[in-house]
């Protein structure tokens, strides 16, 4: 069984999507792939309610726990890829995981780490996209996916979708309409990733 393995700081919209579409094409039969745990470093992530309804196993490691240690970052990842290992990853799948990760983290999963930022890479990494891509007077903004490398948000481009910018738009509006582009193309890379070798 491929498992995936989905952190989630937030909402967990995308994880949600990605939930919905595994049961809708039966990946389990489909690809011998299923979400095996859902991992957020926040303990009221929204987004845990909606796993732990759907009965996926779920955790919680908290990165503010190791605030006092020497090495926080190292010390929380260690943390993290100690929970993750337990479920044997195909794949780790970061949607909407709010926390650089060390090089150390990233070089364990290489291969079998992605993610989504809401912005059309390389413009706009790190914070505030959309904010910033209404500010530039861009005419369309969008969403990638792309594997992960030790460069925050940088890495193979998997699949972007592109939305456009509106005269009136806010950040929050922009948002809304990235966010649902988001759900159509995490689902599919993670489909496509899971399938390729059966
Ligand atoms: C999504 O828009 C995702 O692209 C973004 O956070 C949101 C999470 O929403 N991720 C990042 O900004 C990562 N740098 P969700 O929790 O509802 O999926």
């Amino acid at each position: 069984m491929k498992n995936i393995v989905i952190l989630i700081s937030g909402g967990g919209s995308n994880m949600a999507a990605i939930v919905r579409t595994a049961q809708a094409q039966n990946w389990v039969k489909q690809f011998n792939a299923h979400i095996s745990a859902v991992i957020s470093n926040k303990a009221d992530a929204k987004g845990l309610v909606f796993a732990k309804e759907q009965g996926i196993a779920t955790a919680v490691v908290d990165h503010k726990a190791f605030a006092d240690q020497p090495q926080p970052r190292e010390a929380f990842d260690a943390a993290l890829m100690a929970e993750i290992d337990k479920h044997q990853p195909y794949l780790v799948v970061l949607a909407g995981f709010m926390r650089i990760l060390t090089p150390g983290f990233v070089a364990h999963y290489e291969g079998r780490l992605i993610n989504i930022h809401p912005s059309l890479l390389p413009a706009f990494t790190g914070l505030n996209t959309h904010a910033r891509a209404i500010e530039a007077g861009c005419k369309f903004a969008g969403a990638t996916v792309h594997r992960v490398t030790a460069e925050l948000d940088h890495g193979p481009i998997l699949a972007q979708a592109i939305v456009p910018v509106l005269p009136d738009d806010t950040a929050d509006s922009l948002a809304a309409r990235v966010l649902t582009q988001e759900h159509l193309i995490y689902p599919k890379v993670v489909a496509e990733l899971v399938s390729s070798t059966c």
